[in-house]
């Protein structure tokens, strides 16, 4: 049944593992002749790689589905299918509600995702891949192989020519073995396993070659990454070293730490490679050590607030970011205020607040009972976002009359809603000297500016004039990157960072 000119509408939800796996999925399918269409009805495949982490998200799928019953009726040759965390979680839940979906995939089995796919079309039945793989009650044999299986969709990346590859995402690890009592990740994701650090590499060196300039590095506990390489054991600073010295990769950032293993080796390597960012990101989901040991966080908040301060000694314009989750099982107004003053103790970048939502299958949904209520639950919310935005934006006013230096992304959110608005109507794309442009310091934050489409790809100089809780406004000095961002990052490289203009 091959057709054609196959379409595949592929929608992410969730964390930036998920973009990724995105990204792998659809270069397989393109392989295999898809193109992909931002148009879901008319898709002769629809793809929704989906997240567990809240009932919200998965409510979100399936509404998507839910909208897709009719045009599967008109059209019974489309093949819809649900990938990622939510097939890995409740396969029969989306098949008994949505029994139109005909393939389910779990995280761990994406390349197999064009065979799905073919299965489907040529036999019209359902096709299902989960990783019960990767149990772990299999042995370390069966584990073995079922890994290569797994890599497969890594190894085979190959990004299209016209692919957007200046900011890429790299694997260094799958899986969780932390068991936090909230989080489905353990069971959707399976084992924690760190991928052979030769294979990141010469990843990262494919995507240099065809124009990356920044690398993240993603893992769930992205600093515990480990892997043994000729007898002995590779850890995540030596790691970063490698990354780091891959020509034309200019920047290093990794997500998510854990804080419970952050090591000074790390932290060594933070402010000795000047590749690597001076950025964080260490979810601590609560500032009191009652909810922490609900938790099962496995570090108090005077261990935090300690790697925080040990972390910015190393790196002195260190930023970090951090999660927190409001309203967890039996959380008091003072727990809830204990939050309130570790944002104010630890002068997060950003942070984002979940309210706590339960998932089948995790130690607090067997234990213990989601007892905080929903209003609450919003009002603590509210309040934490609200502390943290008074705080962001003094922190980045007294950025204002600072220069930083940014890789130009593209162009603001306001240029592109304009530029879209003339092709609606008809009208040639034009660019005005109004136009802002988007990118980020080294420290993650946001800088928009007057600038020129030729500046997107590559780094310019910017002097801060305004600043609000999460974005910095400023003009264009120079199209050099800024000598006092990081001075002994300037003095190692100044040849490298002054071709890149
Ligand atoms: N280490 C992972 C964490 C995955 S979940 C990472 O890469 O970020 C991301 C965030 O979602 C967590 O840090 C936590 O703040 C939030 N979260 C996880 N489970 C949740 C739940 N059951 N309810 C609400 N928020 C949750
Ligand atoms: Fe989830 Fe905790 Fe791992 S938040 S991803 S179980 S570190």
């Amino acid at each position: 049944m091959e057709g054609s000119a196959k379409t595949v509408y592929l929608e992410t939800m969730g964390c930036q593992m998920n973009v990724l796996d995105s990204e792998l999925v659809l270069g397989q399918l393109r392989a295999q002749g898809y193109t992909s269409t931002d148009d879901m009805t008319g898709a002769d495949v629809v793809l929704f790689n989906t997240c567990s982490v809240r009932d919200h998200a998965e409510q979100k799928v399936l509404s998507r589905l839910g909208a897709l019953r009719k045009p599967k009726l008109a059209n019974s040759d489309m093949v819809i299918g649900v990938i990622g965390c939510m097939a890995e979680r409740d396969p029969d839940g989306i098949f008994a509600k949505m029994p139109h979906v005909d393939l389910v995939c779990g995280p761990g089995e994406l390349n197999k995702v064009p065979a799905l796919v073919e299965e489907v079309r040529s036999g019209r039945s359902r096709a299902i891949a989960l990783a019960q793989s990767l149990s772990r009650r299999s042995t370390p044999l069966q584990r073995a192989l079922e890994y290569d299986s797994v890599e497969a969709l890594d190894l085979a990346r190959s990004p299209a020519p016209d692919q957007n590859v200046l900011q890429s995402y790299v694997r260094v690890q799958r899986g969780c073995d932390k068991f936090c009592t909230f989080c489905v990740v353990p069971f959707t994701r399976g084992a924690e396993r760190s991928r052979p650090a030769s294979q990141i590499v010469d990843e990262a060196k494919m995507l240099a070659d065809r124009g990356a300039r920044e690398i993240t590095l993603l893992g769930q506990t992205v600093n515990s990454y480990v892997n043994q390489e000729h007898g002995r054991p590779v850890r995540f600073a030596e790691l970063l070293e490698r990354v780091s010295a891959v020509d034309g990769i200019d920047r290093v950032r990794f997500v998510t730490s854990y804080p419970g293993d952050f090591t000074d080796d790390i932290l060594e390597a933070m402010r000795d490679v000047p590749e690597v960012c001076e950025y964080l990101h260490l979810p601590v989901q609560s500032g009191s050590d009652a909810v922490l040991g609900r938790m099962r966080r496995q570090y108090s908040v005077g261990q935090y607030i300690d790697l925080i301060q040990r972390a910015r000694a190393f790196v002195p314009h260190l930023s970090v970011a951090s999660d927190f989750i409001v309203g967890f099982c039996g959380e008091t107004e003072a727990e809830h205020e204990a939050s309130l003053r570790l944002i104010e103790q630890c002068g997060f970048k950003n942070i984002y607040v979940f309210k706590y939502s339960p998932r089948p299958g995790t130690v607090a949904d067997k234990r213990a009972v989601d007892d905080v209520p929903d209003d609450v639950k919003r009002r603590r919310n509210a309040d934490l976002l609200a502390h943290q935005e008074r705080l962001a934006i003094a922190a980045n006013q007294r950025l204002i009359g600072s220069t930083v230096e940014v890789l130009v992304e593209g162009y603001s959110k306001a240029a592109l809603k304009a530029q879209e608005a003339e092709q609606t109507r008809g009208e040639e794309v034009s660019w005005r000297a109004s136009d802002q442009l988007v990118g980020r310091t080294r420290s993650d934050q946001i800088v928009v500016f007057p600038g020129s489409p030729g500046q997107i790809g590559h780094f310019v100089t910017v002097l801060i004039n305004a600043a609000t809780a999460l974005t910095l406004h400023g003009a264009v000095v120079s199209n050099a990157p800024v000598a006092n961002a990081s001075p002994r990052r300037f003095a190692d490289r100044s040849l490298t960072v002054l071709d890149s203009g």
